[in-house]
């Protein structure tokens, strides 16, 4: 298993790229298997994530090609999906098991097919993250469904109806899930307490152009007008806000100076304003967010919401930001309940952190120390990479392969920039 290597104490200079959102493409994917035409997607990162969802998306028989972006530049790769035939309407728990986001493929294939099998995910490192929300509302759209050995085992032998469903709690996923299959079911959904994230947004944007009428989009209530055929649609994918918001946690951590090109200084105005109060300094450019710092860090309170609201994606890296502030800083958790794993590694450097229940009491350090570290999520692995770039001496990042899910040539844009990182194969 590679690991990463990091000598601490180089300040970031320079520019980083911003690659295409992971979360925002995975969704997008999913919607080829919604028409029979070719779908292209442009700025697609290459992830561990992307390529699982390539394979769970063949074995149902989508056709896809890919051309490699320049090398470097923000283009990414563009994915060409085309599901002329389902080949399968089974989602494996072999595939499920290893990425929880291939449970988005249900509402789809049942809308198109009137018939899905999908493993049920299970738990995992940050949560218990049921999917009971995409079920329920796929059963108010008239989908017969029961758990079967470990599957999700869903028919809609006449095919789905429009139905109104107002969401118990916001979700993602769930949104995602549901607004697909709205698009091939007869007459009009309604959605309330809809997920806003961008990666929702964006979904619903690319699916208007394959046809579908959705109003709302951006809001917490979305209408989408059930369509009997789509059509296929390129579609860039918008960059990376979780990425964007680590590097500029990571240069605020050196104290750095870089250009995030590409990166949308709108998609994270919340975590912005944490890191202004926190003596950040970000400017909008010509070309993306220049990140800096004014003087020095001091510890800002900051509590997880949905969206516009503090990205729970964020809250590993800003805690290891918080680590060296000066100051106290209370960071609260309210989307998962076990999104804590990070502590106990960042406490091995140094970090001074209690935690009680949901909120982590933060009391900055003047100094971290390099070890080594692992971590059981990608955001969490991340995060004890930002404190290896401001560690005194040598951090040795265990578990690369959470990394490799997320965030696309991580230590070549880190060194590009200064930083003295490498990559330990095996
Ligand atoms: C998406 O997960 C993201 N994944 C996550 O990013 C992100 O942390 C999360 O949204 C929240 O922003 C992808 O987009 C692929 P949810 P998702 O449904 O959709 C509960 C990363 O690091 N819930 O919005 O699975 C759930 O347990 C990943 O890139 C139910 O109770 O998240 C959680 O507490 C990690 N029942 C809350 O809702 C359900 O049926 C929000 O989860 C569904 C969710």
């Amino acid at each position: 298993m590679d690991r990463i290597r990091i000598k601490g104490g180089r300040q970031l200079k320079g520019e980083i790229v911003v690659s295409g959102s992971k979360n925002a493409c995975l969704p997008l994917m999913v919607a080829s298997l919604l028409t029979d035409q070719p779908l292209t997607l442009k700025n697609v990162p290459r992830l561990a994530d992307i390529t699982t969802m390539i394979r769970l998306l063949q074995q149902h028989g989508v056709e896809i090609s890919a051309t490699p972006g320049e090398n470097g530049h923000s283009h990414g790769t563009t994915l060409t999906l085309k599901a002329g035939k389902i080949a399968s309407t089974t989602a494996p728990y072999d595939i499920v098991r290893k990425m929880r986001a291939s449970v988005l493929v249900l509402g789809a294939l049942l809308a198109r097919e009137g018939e899905a099998r999908v493993s049920l995910p299970g738990g995992c490192a940050i949560g218990a993250r049921p999917v009971d929300l995409h079920i329920a509302g796929l059963k108010a759209m008239g989908a017969e469904i029961d758990i079967d050995r470990g599957y999700i085992v869903a028919k809609a032998p006449e095919g789905l109806k429009g139905a109104r469903y107002t969401f118990p709690k916001v979700s993602v996923g769930a949104t995602e899930n549901l607004i697909m299959a709205a698009a091939l079911a007869k007459g009009t959904t309604v959605l309330d307490n809809a997920a806003r994230e961008p990666e929702v947004t964006d979904l619903a944007e690319c699916l208007s152009k394959m046809g579908v009428s959705i109003s709302g989009i951006g809001t917490e209530t979305l209408t989408i007008g059930g369509m009997e055929r789509l059509t296929g649609t390129t579609h860039t994918v918008i960059p990376d806000r979780i990425e964007t918001g680590t590097y500029a946690m990571a240069i605020a951590m050196t104290a750095g100076d870089v250009e995030l090109v590409g990166g949308r200084l709108d998609l994270v105005e919340a975590a912005a304003q944490s890191l202004r109060a926190a003596g950040v300094v970000l400017k909008k450019t010509n070309r993306g967010i220049h990140v800096g710092r004014a003087n020095g860090l001091h510890g800002v309170d900051v509590m997880t919401e949905p969206y516009p609201g503090f990205p729970t994606d964020l809250q590993a890296q800003m805690m290891a930001l918080m680590t060296r502030a000066e100051g106290a800083s209370m960071i609260t958790e309210t989307i998962f309940e076990s999104r804590f794993m990070h502590v106990p590694e960042l406490a091995r450097m140094g970090a001074n952190v209690t935690v009680h229940h949901e909120s982590a009491l933060v009391r900055g350090v003047p100094k971290l120390r390099g070890a080594e570290v692992m971590a059981t999520d990608l955001r969490a692995s991340v995060s004890l990479a930002i404190a290896g770039l401001a560690a005194e001496g040598e951090t040795t990042l265990h578990r690369v392969y959470h990394l490799d899910r997320g965030y696309e040539r991580l230590e070549e844009k880190l060194a590009a920039c200064g930083a003295e990182i490498e990559r330990l194969k095996g």
